[in-house]
């Protein structure tokens, strides 16, 4: 893929900023990352969610919405979430511009959306991600101006999850206390799944970042999971399982492709086969992530 720059740093993109619990280095912020950079990693994700909407809404009618079942006011609101998602790709190229810095541009996308159901689904997923990604790219900027926008940006992606997996799907609003906050490489592997190519230009903009290799998991919390992943198995590989800003939970591998998943697990889990026991980062991540979404009723149990 065109989007793909060398490995420079390995802090630059430690996989997920979870390990605060742990009081370890896992959040010190690279000094080598510039705002101009952390800005333009945000601005890739908002090209990316504004080009969705915008596909998804003139792809698909008020009427059809209707026609699907949904209340009349629900087209009405995505819309409103399309423009919020435009807005903030004039904010933060106007803001990239103001500064002297080069602005990324809009990529050439593949959603896989075959009807109202998968691009609701599939808005849900990018909101979530967009707001792991703005958790995590928050200790990266140093101007306290950006980090006040970034922040303002980031509570409305988060009402954004919470109102399409609660108005529109009637599960949960939130995952847990926190939200996962989400490396740069991590967030990129999952962005990247739906990047065709970009323009030329773009690189040079962003900081370095390059995608693990993919993993999918199936299966729920208390029961033994199916692993599927292209890198090499040893044997002697684990699951780092992420939610929220305390450390991963550890599983080993067993019966080459199982894991035992935690049966405590709730919300969006993004889990990482790893070849540690205890550490998440580049140098540790052999492929991942994959999104567990967990589903669970009022009472705290898993639907
Ligand atoms: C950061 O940049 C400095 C100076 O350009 C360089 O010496 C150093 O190796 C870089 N550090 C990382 C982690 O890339
Ligand atoms: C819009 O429709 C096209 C053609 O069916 C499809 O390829 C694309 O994925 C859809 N995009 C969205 C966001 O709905
Ligand atoms: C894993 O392998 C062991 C020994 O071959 C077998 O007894 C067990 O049922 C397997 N477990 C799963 C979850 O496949
Ligand atoms: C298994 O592979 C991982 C990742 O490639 C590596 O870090 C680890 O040392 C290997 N372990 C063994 C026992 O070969
Ligand atoms: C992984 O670490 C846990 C404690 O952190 C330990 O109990 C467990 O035995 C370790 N598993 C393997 C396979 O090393």
């Amino acid at each position: 893929m065109k989007f793909t720059i060398q490995l420079a740093s390995a802090l630059a993109a430690v996989a997920p900023l979870v390990q605060l619990a742990k009081a370890g280095p896992v959040l010190k912020r690279d000094t080598n990352i510039t705002d101009p950079q952390v800005l333009n990693y945000a601005l890739t994700l908002e090209h990316l969610e504004a080009a969705f909407y915008k596909e998804g809404l003139s792809n698909f009618s008020a009427a059809d919405f209707a026609a699907a079942g949904y209340p009349d006011w629900i087209y009405g609101r995505l819309g409103q979430i399309r423009d919020h998602e435009a807005t903030h790709v004039q904010f933060l190229t106007t803001a990239l511009q103001t500064a002297g810095a080069q602005a990324v541009n809009a990529c050439t996308y593949n959603f896989p959306v075959s009807d109202i159901k998968s691009f609701v689904s599939l808005a849900a997923t990018l909101e979530s991600v967009g707001s792991t990604a703005y958790t995590g790219g928050a200790a990266f900027i140093s101007n306290k101006d950006y980090l006040t926008a970034a922040a303002s940006i980031l509570t409305v992606e988060g009402r954004h999850t919470a109102w399409i997996n609660s108005a529109i799907l009637h599960g949960a609003a939130w995952d847990t206390a926190f939200q996962t906050p989400l490396g740069l490489n991590a967030v990129y592997t999952l962005a990247a799944q739906f990047i065709t190519s970009c323009p030329d230009g773009n690189a040079a903009s962003l900081p370095t970042l390059t995608p693990y290799p993919s993993l999918t998991l199936e299966g729920k919390p208390g029961s033994t999971g199916t692993l599927t992943f292209s890198a090499q198995n040893n044997g002697s590989l684990f699951v780092a399982f992420a939610s929220g800003i305390g450390a991963p939970a550890f599983q080993p591998i067993h019966n080459d492709s199982k894991v035992d998943i935690p049966s405590d697990l709730r919300g969006y889990v993004f889990a990482f086969v790893t070849s540690s026991n205890g550490t998440l980062d580049d140098s540790t991540t052999v492929a991942g992530p994959a999104i567990l979404d967990v589903g669970f009723d009022a009472s705290g149990n898993v639907v």
